[in-house]
């Protein structure tokens, strides 16, 4: 997805600076890179194709020196990844340049304005060239009022940031739907759309809210509100380390990430645990008549973090008996559903800046409903727009492939359903501290899955070159195999497919050959006997059965070509560790494939646009 990097300083070193940020945000994927520069009353811009290496090749000049500049990685919403296309973007006398992540829906419109009032000829196919050419006709030597009119005719969710040829010790930027930061350094300045773009240079940040422009100098950074109203903001100090975004010995984020599981999960359980074992909800003000008020729970949120608000729903129904529905963002937000002010809306996102995630909330805040999210990026969009923050506490998620943000994101719903049953009387003290002992030991058995890992790594091998990969189970298990799908087309570009498995006799059977693959999760005590009828079915077809079982349920054997035995655990929980093999399989399988696992293509980490 789009990233922003600008600087403002005293030394020559605007492009290593806004290089090395552009490199810390390549994790979110892009298509192209660019960068802009002031040089001596004039605005030189580079820009190309493909990774930021390219870029580097084309400004490896001595002459490509400044103290104050922009850039850009790209992914294409308005025209082709190009060269023409890539950021920046400047008017037609190159005194005005532009990046700008997000999209401008009006225009269309727009440019045929400033062709037709202005004689304005557009060099690129993108939305961004019309904000340059804005603000170019309304630029009378102050950048900052031009920017502020051109702002006023734009329609869309935008971070823009934006320089000026005659005004190099000036930089201006804005917020609307769209992420941006601004850093605070000693005789320099940033802007950025993500923080972890500046780690290497400032931990002293301001957030900029919705509708605010930021001018910077090098000394200085004004926030003013969309009335021009200077606004006052309190410092945002970052403590965590970008060493925790590095890969840490593994060859990929990926593994790392699928390792850091137990620690993440540990986290997120023990923060939220008094010594006695009570669930505390600091900061989130959800009073036992607020958990009672609620006659509907709403769950939303986008691929990997709408497969945690499947196992969500379960847990809510089942602990605090009220009924839950779950909605994919971009389906929710223009359905017109039921939602008042009797519903809690439940947002997921690791990022928090997704931005049909973030129009659903919005959509269900205008109706009323109270807003909780389930967040991993403190200060993200998400997590500033609701009424409160359950946070994962998994730590920065690089790879795209979401894996230690969904078993977090499983511990935060479990936590949010056995407290709302606890505080509603729904279930006694005994069943809820049992539960609490469960979840407490799961880092630990999820380090026994993650101990099998060279047994899973064999069954990839085995089976990598399979073209098509089916997973089945019943109950929480047809959740997990949706999100095994997911990860395992997402890395590895298999066609792969998920379903319930009572429903495979209703058509997609007819698929299933000899030497079919399906993963078979049968990790539901209640269900066991059930889903190896299933078993059998697709075994007496030929299929290849890979079982996912608890250390007790050995039957499953002899329906099965392997068996990946998970420890004993309560049946609630089995999401949390059936997914782990899932993630490995698929981790493994990409790489015999030799994909790119951290950047899959097509891909982004962050999905900012509709
Ligand atoms: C997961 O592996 C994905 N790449 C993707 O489905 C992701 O979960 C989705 O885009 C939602 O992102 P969010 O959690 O940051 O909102």
């Amino acid at each position: 997805m789009c990233g922003i990097v600008g600087y403002i300083g005293t030394e020559n070193n605007a492009k290593e600076v806004i290089i090395e940020g552009l490199k810390r945000l390549e994790y979110r994927g892009y298509d192209s890179a660019g960068i802009a520069l002031c040089i001596n009353g004039k605005i030189e811009t580079r820009k190309h194709v493909g990774e930021i290496s390219n870029l580097e090749k084309i400004i490896g000049d001595v002459y490509f020196e400044s103290t104050t500049g922009i850039g850009h990685t790209r992914w294409a919403t308005h025209g082709a990844p190009s060269d023409l296309n890539a950021h920046p973007h400047s008017n037609s006398d190159n005194t005005i340049t532009v990046v700008h992540n997000g999209i401008i829906e009006n225009y269309v419109e727009l440019r045929e304005w400033l062709r037709e009032d202005y004689g304005v000829k557009f060099k690129s196919d993108t939305d961004t060239e019309v904000i340059a050419h804005l603000i170019g006709i309304y630029y009378d030597g102050d950048l900052y009022q031009a920017v502020c009119r051109a702002v006023e005719q734009m329609r869309g969710a935008y971070a823009i940031g934006v320089i000026a040829a005659a005004e190099p010790d000036k930089m201006v930027a804005v917020r609307k739907d769209a992420p941006l930061v601004a850093g605070i350094g000693e005789g320099c300045n940033f802007i950025a759309s993500d923080i972890p773009a500046l780690l290497k240079y400032v931990r002293r940040i301001f957030l900029i809210e919705n509708n605010e422009t930021v001018v910077l100098t090098k000394d200085d950074i004004k926030i003013y509100d969309e009335h021009q109203k200077l606004v006052r903001r309190d410092v945002f100090h970052v403590t965590w380390d970008a060493d925790a975004a590095e890969k840490g010995g593994y060859d990929h984020f990926m593994m790392k990430e699928i390792h850091e599981q137990p620690k993440g999960l540990d986290e997120t359980l023990t923060r939220r645990l008094d010594e006695d074992g009570d669930i505390n909800l600091d900061g989130i003000s959800m009073t036992k008549e607020d958990i009672e008020g609620f006659n509907k729970v709403y769950i939303v949120a986008c691929g990997t973090a709408y497969h945690a608000g499947l196992v969500g729903k379960a847990a809510i129904e089942k602990l605090a008996k009220i009924p839950v529905e779950v909605d994919i963002a971009s389906e929710f937000r223009y359905r017109d559903p039921f939602v008042d002010d009797k519903t809690l809306f439940i947002a997921i996102s690791q990022s928090g800046e997704t931005l049909d995630t973030l129009a659903a909330l919005r959509e269900a805040k205008k109706k009323g409903a109270r807003i909780l999210s389930v967040v991993n990026v403190v200060g993200s969009s998400v997590a500033r727009e609701s009424d409160d923050v359950f946070y994962t506490w998994a730590g920065p998620e690089i790879a795209v492939a979401s894996t230690k943000a969904y078993t977090t994101q499983l511990m935060c719903m479990y936590l949010i359903a056995l407290y709302m049953g606890r505080t509603k009387g729904v279930i006694d003290k005994e069943y809820y501290s049992r539960f609490i002992e469960e979840l407490r030991g799961i880092p630990d058995k999820l380090q026994t899955v993650l101990n099998r890992e060279a047994d899973i790594e064999q069954i990839a091998r085995k089976y990598c070159r399979k073209e098509q990969v089916f997973f089945i189970g019943r109950g929480v298990d047809s959740a997990v195999s949706y999100e095994g799908s997911l990860k395992l087309k997402e890395i590895s570009y298999i066609n792969s497919f998920a379903i319930a498995a009572g429903e495979l006799k209703h058509g997609t059977i007819a698929l299933i050959e000899e030497g079919t693959l399906v993963f078979a999760l049968a990790t539901q005590d209640f269900l066991f006997e059930k889903m190896l009828s299933n078993i059998k079915e697709i075994q007496a077809r030929g299929a290849n059965i890979v079982g996912i079982a608890k250390e007790g349920n050995r039957e499953i054997e002899q329906e099965s070509s392997e068996v990946i035995y998970l420890p004993e655990c309560m049946d609630e929980v089995t999401p949390l560790l059936a997914v782990v093999p899932l993630q490995i399989f698929a981790y493994y399988v990409a790489k015999f494939r030799a994909c790119n696992i951290d950047k899959p293509k097509n891909l982004a980490k962050s999905v900012t646009v509709e």
